[in-house]
């Protein structure tokens, strides 16, 4: 049978992002279907979460499926030296479906090559978060009704941020131009401009936004990732490199929203929460009817 997974944002293309879109809509609509009600999935969370692992675990206690797993891998056998492979062979026994977020980039793709279920990635280090990539998209095409020819400004942490890498890739489908606005420590890693070159996507780099932020139609926030630094004095440098407020945002278009993963440190502040142009408490809510849509995919429901 052919391995479902999602590893990579990249492992789907132009037409599966618009069905997944679809069909995050429908369980919008009625998020309470029985599609998994003979299905068992496992949530490994090897790095903290809050909103991945419990939208996931929702999505899938929703479509009346059940799950197992842990939160921290220091009540795993990990602890004991157990192996990411022997850790997966055991769980591949178990269940129908296997989430996993893990701090080693490529992490999930192996776990992909050694398990015969389905793994869909929650995050592997600094390098993809699919499934947060869908509901980004999902959440932009909710707020501006298309993802087509957009301004999409990614702000603050794009070295670390996976969010931003995989979100660039998937958009290059849809004709957007990028503005980047990072402290040169944290700047988006060469890579990917190569890529965005390679598919004809424009992209600006800038040091600071306030003169620009008329042109954006979604401003997209990152959190500087303190868990990624060597060097925690560099980390220091460049906590607060960017403080999106209100005042900023009366420059901004009244259609523009304020995308962020999330968790947010001090990079929003929090009287924006109030103002009509932020949306990422909204985003986060989304996860839960992108990840039905995803789960029903992978297992081909
Ligand atoms: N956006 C996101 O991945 O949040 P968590 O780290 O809380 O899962």
């Amino acid at each position: 049978m052919q391995n479902r997974s999602l590893v990579s944002i990249t492992d789907y293309n132009k037409e599966d992002y618009l069905e997944i879109l679809d069909r995050a809509a429908e369980f919008e609509k009625n998020p309470r279907r029985n599609l998994l009600s003979d299905k068992l999935v496992a949530t490994l969370f090897f790095e903290p979460s809050t909103r991945t692992r419990l939208s996931f675990e929702t999505a899938v206690q929703r479509l009346g499926g059940r799950v197992i797993g842990f939160a921290d891998a220091g009540c795993s056998s990990v602890t004991k030296g157990e192996t990411l492979k022997d850790t997966i062979k055991m769980v591949n026994n178990y269940v129908d479906l296997i989430i996993m977020r893990h701090p080693l980039e490529g992490s999930a793709r192996y776990a992909s090559e050694v398990a015969s279920v389905p793994v869909i990635n929650a995050g592997d280090g600094a390098n993809q978060h699919p499934s947060q990539t869908l509901l980004d998209l999902y959440s932009i095409q909710k707020t501006q009704g298309t993802v087509e020819n957009l301004n999409i400004f990614m702000i603050g942490d794009l070295k670390y941020g996976r969010t931003v890498h995989s979100l660039l890739m998937a958009m290059s489908y849809f004709n957007p131009t990028f503005y980047f606005i990072a402290p040169d420590a944290l700047k988006m890693p060469v890579e990917y401009k190569i890529y965005l070159h390679s598919h004809g996507i424009r992209f600006f780099e800038y040091p600071d936004f306030a003169d620009i932020i008329h042109e954006a139609d979604i401003i997209y926030m990152t959190r500087v990732q303190k868990e990624r630094f060597s060097d925690l004095i560099e980390y220091e440098k460049n906590k607060n490199a960017y403080v999106l407020n209100n005042a900023l945002l009366e420059r901004s278009r009244p259609t523009v929203r304020v995308l962020h993963p999330l968790p947010r440190v001090n990079e929003i502040d929090i009287d924006v929460d109030n103002n009509p142009k932020a949306y990422y408490f909204t985003q986060a809510l989304n996860g839960v009817f992108v990840r039905q849509a995803i789960i029903a995919k992978v297992l081909g429901l």
